[in-house]
């Protein structure tokens, strides 16, 4: 039996094949960088479920994940999928106890996610996200708060200026530069809904309402693809929404930050985090429901798919929680399976060691239970123990315990007397079986 496509297998090191293997060591030292940087920021840790209504992506997420899930009906005939990404999840759960919790409330997961892709380097079909999120504030001091919290994340990897860029971006400049245009454009319906109340794709709009939302949704997808389609196609995609290639072009080499974009700048800035982001229009983000600052990560070099994205949905948990609730909300994701490739590419995994401590040789099999024994007070002790599950000859077990690198070998000599190895220093002593934890430090 293969694995599905898209899927991975995590073996402890050392790894069947260095290319091909996926590394569970590995993927344990970035988890804990990422546990590590979201507590230095004072984020806590929370999680959903991995199954989730289908619903609850098909109306918040937008086309691109709702034509990406797994979904199925269930044994009780609910539609269902797993989640292709965390935020839904959020904001559902912030809105069902937004009261037991003072704002703004600063939150991370570690979710495994599931988006049928088409596979190709760096997208497969489940991978690990980090998610920090900030609910409850709207001032821009809260987005470069996240920026920050993304950048030391990437330089907690040992990753530095010249290794990556985070792209600054604005749906609201975008929202601006689409309204001011089409005004002029031949064809345009008469007024646009309010900004803010316009960037969630709503199922319907209210009677009478005229919604130019399904046209703007496919400008901004056009313009988040600009980078990765053929000049031509995009030129007619954007003739089609009554706007030109050279237009969007120039708008997006302009780069002049808004006036919030410039607030956030001024923010990293007096954090001597400037120089770490860039003002770039091409970034727009593909998710529907955001509505204001948006950002990405990328290598530098520009060799690999986005490190992370994110930005604010100050619309989704007033969505999700049918308007009960309303709370600004900002985060972003980063997946494990681009930041693993340029960790590797730019050699910044460390070597992973298994990390047992101690040896127990049992070269007479007349002290089996002894030793036994004596392997269970060491692992109450707190350390790593090994020893052989069955008879072993005494030089195999010997290598054995080289093999797992352990610091000391212990034998039992008698019912009170242990024979310590320092497999470092070659020193050997005898201790009383009570005292042979203090030895081992
Ligand atoms: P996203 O841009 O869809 O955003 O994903 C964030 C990151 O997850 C990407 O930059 C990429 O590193 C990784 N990623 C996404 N899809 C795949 C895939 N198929 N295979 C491997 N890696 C992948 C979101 O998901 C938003 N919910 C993030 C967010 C949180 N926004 C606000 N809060």
């Amino acid at each position: 039996m293969e694995r599905l496509p898209g899927f991975r297998d995590f073996y402890p090191e050392p790894l069947p094949s260095r290319d091909a293997g996926w590394s569970f060591d590995a993927r344990q030292y970035v988890f804990d960088k990422w546990r590590e940087t979201a507590r230095r920021y004072g984020f806590r840790e929370y999680d959903g479920p991995p199954l989730e209504s289908l619903e609850l992506f098909t109306t918040k997420s937008g086309d691109e994940i709702a034509g990406q899930l797994y979904n199925f009906t269930d044994k009780g005939g609910r539609a269902v999928a797993l989640r292709p990404e965390m935020t839904p999840t959020l904001a559902r759960m912030a809105a069902a106890h937004e009261r037991n919790y003072k704002k703004p409330i600063k939150w991370f997961a570690v979710p495994q996610l599931f988006r049928y892709e088409r596979q190709q380097k760096g997208r497969l079909r489940e991978h690990f996200q980090f998610n920090a999120d900030l609910i409850g504030e709207t001032d821009p001091a809260a987005d470069a708060e996240l920026i920050a919290l993304l950048i030391d994340t990437l330089r907690s990897f040992g990753l530095a200026e010249q290794d990556f860029v985070i792209r600054l971006s604005s749906r609201n400049a975008w929202t601006d530069y689409y309204r001011s245009q089409r005004r002029f454009s031949p064809g345009t319906p008469g007024a646009v809904p309010a900004r803010a109340e316009h960037n969630v794709k709503q199922a319907g709009s209210a009677p009478g309402v005229p919604s130019d939302w399904a046209k703007e949704y496919d400008f901004f997808q056009t313009i988040d693809k600009l980078e990765r389609t053929p000049p031509a196609e995009s030129e007619k995609k954007l003739a089609a929404l009554g706007f030109s290639l050279a237009d969007v072009n120039r708008f997006i080499e302009s780069g002049k930050p808004t006036t919030e974009l410039q607030s956030i700048l001024d923010n990293l800035g007096a954090r001597g985090l400037r120089d770490f982001v860039k003002v770039d229009y091409h970034v727009i983000r593909g998710l529907a429901y955001y509505t204001g600052v948006v950002f990405e990560a990328f290598d530098a070099k520009g060799e690999f798919r986005a490190i992370a994205g994110g930005g604010r949905y100050d619309n989704l948990v007033k969505l999700v929680s049918g308007g009960k609730v309303d709370l600004p909300a900002l985060g972003f994701g980063m997946g494990d399976v681009v930041l693993l490739e340029l960790l590797k590419a730019r050699g910044r995994l460390p070597k992973f060691d298994a990390v047992t401590d101690v040896f127990v040789l049992i070269e007479d099999e007349t002290l089996r239970a002894q030793s036994l024994k004596l392997v269970q007070d060491l692992r109450a002790a707190g350390f790593a123990v090994d020893y052989p599950l069955t008879p072993v000859k005494p030089d195999k077990q010997f290598k054995r315990a080289q093999e797992l690198k352990v610091g000391h070998t212990a034998r039992v000599e008698s019912d009170a007397y242990v024979r310590i190895r320092n497999l470092k220093t070659r020193e050997e002593i005898v201790a009383g079986f009570a005292d042979v934890a203090n030895h081992l430090g």
